[in-house]
């Protein structure tokens, strides 16, 4: 007789997602050294260059669908780039060693370290479209969004969801003077307002996330930031629908061209169509979802979100790095 009667499909495969979390870390910390200097190029070629030196290690046939550029415009993490030692899985990569370069440059909270991956060609290539309109909910709420619906509308429907009032809601919106009349409409609604001078991925987590502060989204923010919060919500379970904005007729003309629909109303699986998505976020400065880099010694701290969406496991992890022998095994500006 077995001696555990629990069903059990087969054994657990390789979590790609931990893998990840090795190349945010090292991005993170790179990236910390530049925190509050004032120099953006500096910070972000740091991060760049600690997340492309992991992430060439790890056992994947990757190319890089959401980079730092053009081949032109940067050498490592860039669009097309092959990523990984060309071993199987053939993955779809998307990376963003430092979202809120601002914030960081700044010394200011909520800068972060990104990269997921999913499997190959079932990530969207949002190219050459910059923004995107985007509203992102959590599990509960997932089904009861509408992009085209009044504001009032969508936040009455995710409190009904949520179980809470309209004035208990959090909406968080980028601070940007595009959305002062969205900002107006939310607060006509009774649903309270969360401005973040930047960083709307950890902002999408926020809303996503069961257990942060934030129910909602909304707002015009960076496209590839809208594929890669598409990539977390495949691991949260909730929902981020979305809708290219074009600033201009040179910019609706480039998309048509590339064949995107700036009507079309896009869902995460549309963002990302995989069934196995891995994510990986590490603070860089302190914020409300991570911590930050903090440097102690010779060692460094950090704290990240790391993410599987079949398993639907969601691990928070909290490492202690030896940078002294780090400094001799790897290079990477630890
Ligand atoms: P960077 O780190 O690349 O500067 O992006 C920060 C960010 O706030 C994103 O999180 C957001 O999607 C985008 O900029 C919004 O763009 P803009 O600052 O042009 O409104």
């Amino acid at each position: 007789m077995a001696l555990d009667r629990r069903p059990r499909a087969k054994a657990p495969d390789r979590n790609l997602a931990l893998e990840l979390g090795r190349a945010t870390e090292a991005a993170a910390i790179a990236a910390a050294h530049w925190m509050g200097m004032g120099n953006k190029k500096a910070a972000d070629l740091a991060a760049v260059e600690a997340m492309s030196t992991v992430m060439q290690t790890v056992d994947m046939d990757g190319v890089v669908i959401i980079g730092e550029g053009d081949k032109h415009e940067t050498d490592r993490l860039y669009h097309g780039e092959k990523i990984g030692n060309g071993l199987l899985p053939k993955t779809d990569i998307a990376v963003d060693p430092i979202d809120g370069t601002t914030l960081l440059t700044l010394g200011r909270n909520n800068a972060i370290s990104v990269a997921a991956l999913s499997e190959r060609n079932t990530m969207i290539n949002p190219r050459p479209s910059v923004y995107m309109e985007k509203m992102v909910v959590g599990k509960a709420a997932a089904d009861v969004i509408d992009l085209q619906a009044p504001i009032e509308d969508n936040l009455q429907k995710v409190a009904k969801a949520k179980d809470l009032e309209i004035t208990d809601l959090v909406a968080i919106v980028l601070d940007r003077d595009r959305h002062t009349e969205l900002i107006g409409e939310i607060r006509e609604a009774g649903a309270r307002v969360k401005l973040i001078p930047d960083g709307d991925i950890s902002g999408a987590i926020l809303a996503g996330h069961e257990n942060l502060t934030g129910d909602i989204l909304i707002g015009i923010g960076g496209t590839a930031e809208g594929i890669i919060a598409a990539c977390a919500l495949h691991c949260l379970g909730g929902q981020i629908l979305a809708r290219f904005w074009p600033r201009n007729e040179a910019e609706r003309k480039a998309a048509k061209e590339q064949g995107h629909d700036c009507q079309q109303i896009l869902t995460k699986d549309d963002l990302v169509s995989g069934e196995d998505v891995f994510f990986s976020a590490t603070g860089i400065t302190h914020g409300e979802m991570l911590n930050g880099v903090v440097f102690r010694g010779s060692g460094a701290t950090t704290n990240s979100l790391i993410m599987r969406s079949r398993s639907g496991t969601i691990r928070e992890i909290k490492s202690y790095h030896d940078r002294e022998k780090l400094k001799k095994i790897e290079a990477v500006a630890y």
